[in-house]
This record gives C-alpha cells, sequence and structure tokens, in this order.
C-alpha cells in the first residue's frame, strides 16, 4: 500500500486526538512456538493500520505538537556486524524513507525517551488492555513521572482508549483497502472453486482443506484470514468445526469456509455443496431457500438502511419456508417474534470485514442498530442446520447449510466482492462436472 495511505491515517488520527495529547502503539509481541523460533508472526492490526511497518519488536508514537516531527518510530537496528544475520531487519533509516517516521530510534531507548514526550502531555491514547507487558510500561512510565513531581515534571492524567477510534475509521474502508479486500477475495474464490472441482466420495476433510491451502499459496497467501473449515454431513451442524479429520461421504454435503489474507486484508466465503456433485432432492430445497434468504439479505445493503435490515429479511425467508417444509408450524409473524427459526438458524446475518476477519466496529451505537455506509464492508452468511430429530422428518436430517459473502456497501446500494464464485445449485453443479483435478 502506498506510503501516503499510512500518512492520512496517521493525519486523521491526529485531527481526532484532544490537544496536549499524544498517542502510543505497540507492535504485537513476537509469538514463541515450543522451540525459540519466532513464526508465525503477524502484526497488530491497529499499528499496520497507523504505520505498514511489519516487523515486531517497535512502537509507533504520535505527538501532534511535536514541532521536530509528529510521527517517532522505535524499532530494531540494523547491526552492522551481523547484516548476513539481521540482513532482513528494516533499521531506523528505511524506518523513515520507506515507512514514512519522522524520527526513529532504537527500540531499546524507549524508557529513555518516551517519559520525556508523555511529560508535555495531559492526555494519552493508548490500547488499554490487549498486551499486558505494554499495559505495565505505561504505568511504570507514569509513575516514573510522578516519583519525580517536585522536580516539575507533570504525568498525563487523563488515558483514552485509542482503539475504539481507530475501529471505527477502520469501518470506512479506502479505495487502496477495498482493492487489497478484492485481492484477497479473487484468491479465496479460485480456492473455493478448486475445493469444488477436486470433491469427490471418500476424500477426508483434511484433502479438501489440503487443495484450499495449496491453491491459497500458490497465489501469494501466506496467511489464511481464520482456520478453515471443511465440514461433511452433519459436521457442518457443528459452529466452527475446524477438525477436519472425516471422510466425506456420497450423498451428503459439505460445507466449506475458507479465506485469504493477502497484505494484511482479509476474505470470509462458505459454501456448501454436495459431496458427489448433485444436489438430492432436500438438500437443494434447502439449499434453495438459504440462497432465496441470503439473497434477501443482500438485497437490503445500503447506505441508510441499518444493520440488522439485512438480518431481518432473512429470517423473514427463513421463516416462510421452514413454514412450508412444515419444519415450522403456526402464523409466520408469530413464529418470527417468538425467534422460532432459531432452533434451525442460530447465527446472527454476518460481521464486518476488513484487516481482520472479525474486523472491529460496533454494530450498535447508543443502543441504535449502526447505518450502513459507504465504505464498509461486511459479510453476509445465513445458514440452516437441521439436526436429526423425532419431530423432524428424516430426509432433513443433518443437513448443514452455509452460504456466504463479502459485500461491499456503495454509495449505490453494495458490490458483491465474492460474485465470481458459483452460488446456484445449476452454477456448483456445473462447476463440479468440470472435474480440473
Ligand atoms: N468464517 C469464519 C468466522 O467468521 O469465524
Amino acid at each position: 500500500m502506498n506510503i501516503n495511505e499510512y500518512k492520512n491515517r496517521r493525519q486523521e488520527l491526529m485531527d481526532i486526538l484532544s490537544e496536549g495529547s499524544m498517542a502510543i502503539l505497540p507492535a504485537a509481541p513476537m509469538q514463541l512456538r515450543n522451540c525459540d523460533v519466532h513464526y508465525p508472526y503477524r502484526q497488530d492490526s491497529n499499528f499496520y493500520y497507523l504505520t505498514g511497518f511489519p516487523e515486531p519488536q517497535a512502537l509507533a508514537v504520535i505527538v501532534p505538537q511535536r514541532e521536530q516531527g509528529q510521527y517517532l518510530l522505535f524499532c530494531r537496528e540494523k547491526n552492522q556486524n551481523k547484516e548476513a544475520l539481521d540482513g532482513n531487519i528494516i533499521g531506523l533509516e528505511d524506518a523513515c524513507e520507506i515507512y514514512g517516521a519522522d524520527d526513529a530510534f532504537p527500540i531499546t531507548d524507549i524508557d529513555d525517551i518516551i517519559p520525556g514526550l508523555m511529560e508535555s502531555c495531559r492526555c494519552l491514547y493508548y490500547p488499554m488492555g490487549y498486551y499486558e507487558e505494554f499495559d505495565d510500561k505505561i504505568i511504570e512510565w507514569i509513575n516514573q513521572l510522578r516519583e519525580h513531581v517536585r522536580s516539575g515534571k507533570v504525568a498525563p492524567f487523563e488515558m483514552v482508549s485509542v482503539d475504539h477510534i481507530l475501529h471505527e475509521m477502520r469501518l470506512q474502508k479506502t479505495d487502496a483497502e477495498i482493492q487489497a479486500l478484492r485481492a484477497a477475495a479473487d484468491v479465496s474464490i479460485l480456492a473455493h472453486k478448486r475445493a469444488m472441482q477436486f470433491c469427490r466420495p471418500d476424500l477426508y476433510e483434511y484433502e479438501l482443506e489440503a487443495e484450499i491451502t495449496y491453491e491459497l499459496l500458490r497465489n501469494g497467501c501466506r496467511a489464511e484470514a481464520f482456520p478453515t473449515s471443511v465440514a461433511g454431513g452433519k459436521n457442518a451442524c457443528i459452529l466452527h468445526y475446524t477438525e477436519n479429520k472425516d471422510i466425506l461421504n456420497n450423498g451428503d454435503l459439505v460445507l466449506i469456509d475458507a479465506g485469504a489474507e493477502i497484505n494484511h486484508y482479509a476474505s470470509d466465503i462458505s459454501r456448501t455443496f454436495p459431496v458427489n456433485g448433485h444436489f438430492s432432492k432436500p438438500q437443494k430445497t434447502l439449499y434453495e431457500l438459504v440462497l432465496k434468504a441470503q439473497r434477501a439479505a443482500i438485497g437490503k445493503i445500503y447506505p441508510g438502511n441499518q444493520w440488522n435490515d439485512p438480518y431481518n429479511a432473512a429470517i423473514v425467508v427463513i421463516t416462510e419456508g421452514l413454514k412450508d417444509l412444515g419444519l415450522l408450524v403456526g402464523k409466520v409473524d408469530i413464529l418470527i417474534e417468538e425467534e422460532a427459526y432459531k432452533r434451525f438458524y442460530t447465527d446472527h446475518i454476518g460481521h464486518w470485514l476488513g484487516m481482520d476477519v472479525h474486523d472491529p466496529g460496533n454494530y450498535k451505537i447508543d443502543d441504535v442498530w449502526r447505518y450502513l455506509e459507504p465504505g464498509m464492508v461486511m459479510t453476509v452468511e445465513p445458514g440452516l442446520y437441521i439436526p436429526a430429530a423425532e419431530d423432524i422428518s428424516e430426509e432433513w436430517w443433518n443437513i448443514g447449510i452455509r452460504i456466504e459473502d463479502n459485500v461491499l456497501i456503495t454509495v449505490g446500494g453494495h458490490e458483491v466482492l465474492t460474485s465470481e464464485l458459483p452460488k446456484t445449485v445449476i452454477e456448483i453443479e456445473a462447476l463440479m462436472a468440470r472435474k480440473a483435478f
């Protein structure tokens, strides 16, 4: 992403910060496995959003009133004697030249420099409660200043959690972010298509997962946005199923929930398709009901509508459909009021999507469902999960279906970023018939 993108974000944050304040954000800590290898490392999304800086052991400090430069980056130094070993370390010079810091300092100098910067600030913005070590450090610096109060030092007396501000900023995607989300969606589509074309009875769920991972990796995706779920048959009724260990039986459906992360932006797609390439009549009936609900939900996505409008549209379709099939009995409006559909449709409609798969941002403001605005991106993922129960006709037992797309809210309505992936019964069966692997 262009360096100006990050600069604009820092400026937007500075415009929001109160007078006489500063903001401090830490990079994500390194993760150690049960050996001393730091792997895999994923930068903290808020930190990355403001800096584009990919390394651990870094701290971004933003001081709007600092005349010598408002954006300071503390990071690892290149060691000239060990160039071969730490050649990948960005170092102080490039922190300024490539990543746009006004000043860069060694991370080892934070205790010497930061209390001095805090001294001139009345209000400190930082992400509270995310990283224990960093929280402790902030308290340590503040106490250090308090100890010297008689020599005229003043500690910030107001602490504000910066994440709320950043989360609101992150909700509205810029053109560059939308481009990144498109890239993640495009690669994810390829992976789902591959799984559909590779699928056949008697494979194991993990074999389809392997095809997904293969297609993601060969298209430049270094990390999945979340653990891939390949759920055959009744496993599709298990929430967040990721064991992917069972055999895929002839006659069952398989539900795949998978998405790429590309350049720190996520995609999140679910598709459900028949293991043998052909929907049975009950599977097709329920599938088309979920699809109708998803289309009704997507139809409600436009600026000025509220977050819950798509959900409400979906539950009307689902409830009417379940009633027509005899799976619910009663009047539709009463069934909706009593939330009878929740026996079969347990989730909400979706979530915000962005740098994180469950991107931050409130869904309600002052107890009112949030209004949709251009630039927001959300998933739309209604589903039906039918348990094996005595009061349910056996033809429906253990059918689990979810259809999930990624939707950008535009000025004129919406755009489905994942629309290239087959979704109708005819499209899915046609793609599966063209076995490519
Ligand atoms: N599709 C993954 C998740 O929403 O958790």
